[in-house]
């Protein structure tokens, strides 16, 4: 029922020790930069470190914290996201500025998967340290780190993460999720995709 490339999509933990086409890096940047933004926006930033550049990528790794790093050095490469508080044009608070970027990183992964390439985003990463080590300016939010690489094999992975890495993916119900009329009235006729297995 739902398109095929949303199906393909996960978020892997094991990637293979392959490097990624510039082109495709590039292909990635430009998904994100045709996303929909609040007021055209486009608070979205990011900070690129390819694996192929030893100190860009440990510079960026040494910023994802000790059970990302696990598995995320193996991505091919690591992307920091960032959002930018304020409109350009009038100085005030866009509210919108984390969904906009959240919009641009779909398409970003969305992309990447068209391309063979799988993302993990983390949220576990020192938002701080990132400032920091990257001259990250005040008014501009470090938001996530997405892992990017072409699919591995979960037998790399340590006991846990293989585990993990193998389980069936779960969602809520629609009926949760879906409602109409009122808030908690679920939508029914729908048909659902449920326990959505990891490709391969
Ligand atoms: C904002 C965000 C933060 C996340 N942070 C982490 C993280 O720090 N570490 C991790 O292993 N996975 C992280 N994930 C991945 C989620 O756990 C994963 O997307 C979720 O379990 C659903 O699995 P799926 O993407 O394969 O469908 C994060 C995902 C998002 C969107």
């Amino acid at each position: 029922m739902i398109n095929e490339l949303l199906k393909k999509r996960y978020s892997p933990r094991a990637f293979a020790d392959k490097n990624i086409e510039p082109d495709k890096i590039t292909g990635l940047l430009e998904a994100a930069r045709w996303s929909p933004s609040s007021m055209n926006g486009q608070p979205w930033r990011f900070i690129v470190a390819e694996k192929n550049d030893a100190s860009d990528f440990n510079n960026l790794l040494s910023v994802v914290n000790e059970h990302n790093q696990v598995w995320a050095k193996n991505a091919a490469a690591l992307i920091l996201t960032i959002v930018k508080l304020d409109f350009d044009f009038n100085g005030q608070l866009n509210i919108h500025a984390l969904y906009d970027l959240g919009n641009a990183v779909a398409n970003l992964t969305f992309q990447a998967t068209s391309e063979n390439l799988f993302v993990r985003q983390m949220g576990g990463f020192y938002p701080e340290k990132a400032r920091k080590v990257f001259s990250i300016p005040e008014g501009y939010q470090p938001v996530s780190i997405l892992a990017i690489g072409y699919k591995g094999n979960p037998e790399m992975l340590p006991e846990d993460l293989k585990i993990r890495e193998k389980a069936v993916r779960i969602r809520k119900g629609l009926d949760e999720i879906a409602f109409t009329g009122k808030f908690g009235k679920p939508y029914n006729n729908v048909e659902q995709e449920n326990n959505l297995r990891k490709a391969g």
